[in-house]
């Protein structure tokens, strides 16, 4: 099961305590999207949306109908004019008042179902928005840490909102389009009805019309990117300002990056007074376009009711259905633009879901239950996809419940042992093995909570100290998150807070310092109980006596849970039952320190490089 999100799977979530906060409300469920996107690739952007799209399809359909009514209404409007001119000003052969009672009816329920509709369209679209947002999302969380080394993440997600809402926003206008067209082709087919060549009076200047709104799109549409692009600088350079202001304070660089800051918002406000320019430049003369249409028909429709060939209801109707002629000539070129962007955006999406997660479960991965956390590497190869080999045939073994120290040089491959253990990156020979069990015949789930790692530069939410421990266990009581804190030697320092377990992590100004950012991380991986604890320079902030009594602590709680070390400090070191040698990615010594120490040259010498180790600390040691 990966992350638990098909259809068949919520009954589970439901009855799964974690759905539930620490005071015991209800957490919000998450609702996995109702359509998906096609994962034919060969098909167009339009099909592989339709499916998301059609979930939604009785809302959707339901709100075409409303808008195909409002729009008939819309053109009837002009129609009961005429008539009303006709029959009860011109001829009197009818009263007034029902004319009159027609139009106010008539225009009442047109404004009802504009309003019903609008925001039915809104929220449908919204709806695919959210679909579309959540299954991007979704699938984020499932791609491998290799995708991340790849990109930039921060990039990903600000640019697939900007192409989620140009997706949004040309599924909102599409339909609105096809309502103008057709409300287009009712009016011209009543007008041609009516009076051929006064119709074709009406539609002279829709060429022109058509023509204009070209121009400036085509005038508007490089700005805006460029409009863009420079709003995209200028909040750059804030945002680096702001991250960055203690390294600027320190080279005393203000000026330096207020006159950068002051270059960038010169060149965005070039931009955009351009695109007012264009603006006010075309405006004025493609909102007066109906007017001259308007003046058309009352010049050569005027001169027909003159000699008797229309009637005065007849142009009246003409020149209110000028204006409506207009307007899908105007807003066409638009809705081309719109649906190249958003074709571009669905693409970019699209190239995210096709992204396949490399790591996942094989259909008859097992749940490790109850591990012993005995750990083999046997003839691992591993190189990231960037670089070359990392680790080369690497064999070991740590028996369950045996302590042992990993140690080599930076870069010789210790931390990429523990990220091939917890299977964030897959070997690429030989094979990873817990309790005798390939990791790859494993559910992700289980061999994640079997195996529990703590590193360096521990990643905190922004939620209480409480709730960044309970992390794994959002049900755990607060007595055991208090025990794991003590054991990390992590309450000392939460309990002199004004709030306690319940400070907020990042919140007016409380910052944790990367020693108790540590602590916490341990105290959360030792509340998930793992059967294989690695420390990946876990403790590397921490001060050295606060690190002994941690792992009397570690040794107390964890009994004889599997641990890894991984330290650069000769008292972390010496804790270990065992030590294991790496150099360049191979084992090339294993043995107690005593051991390595007097069979092992490459051992001390590894050994006189660590923190805090002087010559005549290595000999102590001895
Ligand atoms: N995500 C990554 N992508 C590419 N290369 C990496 C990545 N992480 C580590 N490496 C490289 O792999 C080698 C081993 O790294 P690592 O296991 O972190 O070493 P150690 O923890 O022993 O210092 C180094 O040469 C490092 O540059
Ligand atoms: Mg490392």
């Amino acid at each position: 099961m990966v992350l638990g999100v098909g259809g068949s799977n919520s009954g589970d979530l439901r009855a799964d305590p974690s759905t539930r906060s620490l005071d015991g409300k209800p957490i919000r469920r998450y609702e996995p999207p109702r359509g998906d996107v096609h994962p034919d690739r060969s098909l167009g952007w339009i099909r592989r949306l339709a499916p998301i799209v059609l979930a939604h399809k009785g809302a959707f359909l339901g709100t075409l109908f409303l808008a195909l009514l409002a729009n008939l209404l819309q053109v009837a409007l002009p129609a009961i004019l005429r008539t009303g001119i006709d029959r009860a000003l011109t001829s009197r052969s009818e009263p007034l008042a029902k004319y009159v009672w027609l139009l106010l009816i008539v225009g009442l329920v047109r404004a009802l179902l504009t309003l019903i509709y609008r925001a039915g369209l809104y929220r449908t679209a919204f709806g695919i928005d959210s679909d579309l947002r959540n299954r991007l999302y979704e699938h984020l969380t499932r791609l491998s840490f290799n995708y991340y080394d790849r990109v930039q993440s921060g990039q990903i997600i600000s640019r697939a909102n900007s192409d989620i809402r140009s997706v949004q926003l040309f599924l909102t206008f599409a339909p609105l389009m096809l309502m103008t067209l057709v409300m287009f082709v009712v009016a011209l087919g009543y007008m041609l009805s009516i009076h051929v060549r006064l119709t074709l009076v009406a539609v002279l200047p829709l060429p022109g019309v058509y023509w204009l709104g070209v121009r400036l799109r085509n005038e508007l549409f490089p700005l805006s990117w460029i409009v863009q692009g420079r709003q995209a600088d200028v909040a750059t350079i804030v945002d680096e300002n702001i991250q960055g202001v203690r390294v600027i304070r320190s080279f005393a660089a203000e000026r330096r990056q207020i006159d950068e800051l002051a270059r960038a918002a010169t060149a965005l406000r070039w931009a955009n007074i351009r695109t007012a320019d264009t603006r006010a430049r075309h405006n004025p003369v493609i909102e007066n376009l109906p007017r001259l249409g308007m003046m058309l028909v009352l010049v050569y429709g005027g001169r027909l009711v003159i000699d008797g060939q229309a009637t005065p209801g007849t142009l009246f109707a003409f020149t209110a259905y000028v204006t409506m002629l207009q307007a899908p000539f105007r807003q066409f070129g638009l809705f081309l633009m719109m649906g190249q962007r958003a074709r571009a955006s669905a693409s970019r999406i699209f190239e995210i879901l096709d992204e396949a997660p490399e790591i996942v479960d094989r259909p008859d991965a097992v749940d490790l239950v109850l591990a012993r956390g005995e750990v083999e590497f046997d003839d691992v190869s591993f190189g990231y996809s960037s670089g070359g080999q990392v680790l080369r045939h690497l064999s070991m073994r740590v028996e369950p419940g045996e302590t042992v120290a990993i140690v080599g040089r930076t870069g010789s491959g210790k931390s990429t042992i523990a990220r091939l253990l917890a299977r964030f990156y897959e070997v690429d020979d030989g094979a990873v093995r817990i309790d005798g069990h390939d990791i790859r015949d494993l559910t992700l789930q289980s061999l994640r909570s079997t195996v529990g790692s703590v590193t360096d530069e521990p990643f905190l939410f922004s939620v209480s100290l409480a709730d960044n421990i309970a992390y794994a266990v959002p049900d755990a009581p607060r007595s055991e998150i208090e025990a794991v804190a003590r054991a990390a030697q992590a309450d000392h320092f939460i309990t002199d807070l004004p709030e306690g377990y319940d400070a907020v992590v990042g919140e007016r100004g409380y910052t944790l310092s990367g020693g108790q950012r540590q602590r916490i991380a341990i105290a959360r991986t030792l509340l998930a109980e793992p059967a294989v604890l690695v420390l990946d320079d876990a403790t590397s902030a921490i001060d050295v006596h606060v690190e002994e009594r941690i792992h009397e602590a570690l040794a107390a709680r964890l009994g004889r849970c599997t641990t890894l070390v991984i330290a650069h400090r000769l008292s972390t070191i010496a804790l270990a039952d065992r030590v294991i040698l790496l150099d360049e990615g191979r084992v090339v010594a294993s043995g107690t320190h005593r051991e390595l120490m007097a069979t092992e040259p490459r051992y001390a010498e590894v050994l006189s490089h660590l923190e805090g180790a002087s010559p005549e600390d290595v000999e102590d040691l001895r």
